[in-house]
């Protein structure tokens, strides 16, 4: 079995503080800051849980992070569990809950019971297509209801934008051939961009004063700064593709951000 150690992931976590590892629902009107990021992530977290069928109890999350929708869902007497191939979210899970965790990619599921739900809440993207939905059917019981909420790639996509996530094209003329109806599907994009806005505005804004913390050695050793900027010129390009990452108007273009409630059909 494979052993992950996020460490994007644990920047989020023990650098920002944030223990919730997903996008958030902003408000049109919310301004660009970490608090509201928070009551985005739990506006989000509340309307996932709102989208279950009435009909679940038993839910199993899939790329369950550090374990806070398992909380509220327990919290909300569902029967839930989580799964994630992490060895930091396995033990963050595990200290502050008393629920199963699988510690496994969902690629290499091996759990005997089946759950009436299975949610994907921003982990569809790291997960073979070959596997997601044959493993999902596994896991579920007849009937079962499979939630994906996540970004997927747009058939124009270029650069960076077009490098992480399914093909939305791809995956959504996929779910008939592997047995699953939609049942609900919404368009979430402009509801989540604010947090790459606001990512965007913490990394210049760390540049920023990083620029200003170091102007003085730059001004005294002119030569010696020129040569760390030579020594780093990979990794400074490297960085600087990387913020396309954070550009929301890009991701609108390439990116659509959606909320997708599939139904097993046996
Ligand atoms: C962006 S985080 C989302 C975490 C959480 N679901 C949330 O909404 O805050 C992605 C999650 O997917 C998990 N993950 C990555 N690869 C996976 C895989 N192959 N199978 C299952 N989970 C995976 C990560 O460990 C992490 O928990």
């Amino acid at each position: 079995m494979s052993k992950k150690n996020d460490r994007a992931l644990r920047f989020y976590d023990e650098v920002l503080g944030l223990d919730r590892l997903h996008y958030g629902l902003w408000l049109p009107d919310d301004d660009l800051t970490f608090e509201k990021l928070k009551l985005a992530q739990i506006r989000y977290e509340d309307y996932l849980v709102e989208k279950l069928p009435s009909t679940v109890k038993s839910v199993l999350d899939v790329g369950c992070g550090t374990g806070i929708l398992v909380k509220k869902l327990l919290d909300q007497s569902y029967l839930a569990e989580g799964l994630s191939p992490d060895i930091n979210q396995k033990k963050r899970f595990e200290e502050a809950l008393n629920a199963p965790f699988h510690h496994m990619p969902f690629e290499e599921l091996s759990i005997e019971d089946t759950f009436d739900c299975i949610i994907m809440s921003e982990s569809c993207q790291y997960i073979k297509l070959d596997k997601l939905f044959k493993n999902a059917k596994r896991a579920l019981k007849a009937h079962g209801y499979l939630m994906i909420c996540d970004y997927f790639v747009l058939n124009n996509a270029e650069g960076e934008l077009s490098k992480s996530g399914h093909r939305y094209d791809e995956f959504m003329n996929r779910i008939d051939q592997e047995g699953f109806s939609v049942v609900v599907e919404e368009d979430l994009t402009q509801d989540v961009t604010k947090t790459l806005d606001l990512g965007k505005d913490f990394v210049e804004k760390s540049m920023k004063a990083l620029s200003i913390g170091t102007e003085r050695i730059r001004s005294k050793h002119p030569q010696l700064s020129k040569f760390v900027l030579w020594l780093f010129k990979n990794k400074i390009a490297k960085a600087t593709k990387q913020t396309d990452l954070l550009d929301s108007d890009k991701f609108k273009q390439y990116k659509s951000y959606r909320f997708i409630l599939l139904q097993a059909n046996s």
